[in-house]
């Protein structure tokens, strides 16, 4: 948008403006635009005439690359128009009537997850897919390329996956690495995950206690990945995300890293990002990077935390 916000922005929630201009840019993708106004707005009813009034006032401006960004959005409203009853479903199962996880047992949480996989596998493990596997995967694609550009896969990669709901990451990233562990408190997503990956045999998948990295050796990993499973570890318990941290510090070799795609929903970047240094420090971990926002296609903050060799 303009600098100065128009007047009529301001019966909307704070931060639908900052979408909006996500959106306009072309910075965030039209399924991670529409998730986030479903949210903000708690449904769907004036999501589109949010983004008819604002590829108007774009095309007025002469902005005609964001107003069609706009209309794209809308467009992807009108034919998932049935995703949202699915997403509402399967946020009321994960969420109850809360916009953030709630703090529950583990046992809870596998629970939940164990009915929000049946009702819809894709949006279970990522509400912005809107339940549409081709989104899912250009968005699975997307993470991937940037493991890759930070140098986190390859042919001799041990990778471990906490929380790898359906084994998205399994089966996309198997046949290029040495070997790919997924464990995951939801009894269903491992069904489902053993079901997708049954024809890779470097892929070792099981359901976990959720209180830690169970008998998983001392150094028997390059890569641990954690993609929006740690704000449902933070939910958990105060203690239970920094266990894990120490946990993955065990379980890393030397120069190995722990990937962390989104740590708590609900506390800012900063917070995240000092508290993941904290944490890690006093596991053994150096956080190497953080930044708020890497993707076009998925919604959130990218921490890589790395096992220094002894000195
Ligand atoms: C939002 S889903 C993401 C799944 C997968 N990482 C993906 O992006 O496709 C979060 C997953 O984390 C799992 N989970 C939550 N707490 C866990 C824990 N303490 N240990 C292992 N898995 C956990 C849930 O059962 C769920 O499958």
């Amino acid at each position: 948008m303009s600098n100065s916000p128009p007047d009529w922005l301001a019966e909307y929630p704070a931060g639908v403006r900052e979408t909006l201009d996500a959106a306009l840019s072309g910075r965030l993708e039209a399924a991670i635009v529409l998730t986030r106004l479903f949210l903000a707005l708690g449904g769907t009813g004036r999501i589109g005439s949010l983004l008819s009034r604002a590829e108007s006032e774009s095309q007025a401006r002469g902005d005609r690359d964001g107003a069609r960004r706009l209309r794209c959005a809308n467009d992807l409203l009108s034919r998932e128009a049935a995703s949202f009853d699915t997403m509402r479903d399967v946020l009321a199962i994960l969420h109850g009537d809360t916009a953030r996880p709630p703090s529950v047992e583990a046992s809870s949480l596998a629970a939940a997850f164990d009915a929000a996989v049946e009702l819809s596998p894709t949006a279970s493990v990522a509400l912005y897919s809107l339940g549409d596997s081709t989104l899912l995967g250009g968005a699975t694609q997307e993470l991937a390329a940037l493991l890759h550009s930070r140098g986190l896969l390859g042919p001799p990669t041990r990778v471990l996956e906490i929380g790898c709901g359906i084994g998205r990451f399994a089966q996309a990233l198997a046949p290029e690495v040495a070997s790919f562990t997924g464990i995951d408190v939801s009894k269903n997503m491992i069904r489902i995950a053993h079901e997708r990956c049954a024809d890779l045999p470097n892929v070792m998948l099981a359901v976990t206690s959720g209180h830690d990295l169970g008998t998983h050796a001392d150094g028997s990993f390059d890569l641990v990945l954690a993609v929006d499973s740690f704000p449902y570890i933070v939910a958990t318990g105060p203690g239970l995300a920094d266990k894990h941290i120490s946990e993955c510090a065990r379980v890393l070799t030397d120069g190995g890293s722990l990937a962390i795609f989104n740590f708590a929903y609900d506390e800012d970047f900063g917070t995240s990002r000092d508290r993941l240094q904290r944490v890690g420090d006093e596991a053994g971990l150096s956080l190497v990077g953080a930044e708020p926002n890497p993707l076009r296609s998925w919604d959130g903050s990218f921490f890589q935390l790395l096992k220094q060799s002894p000195t």
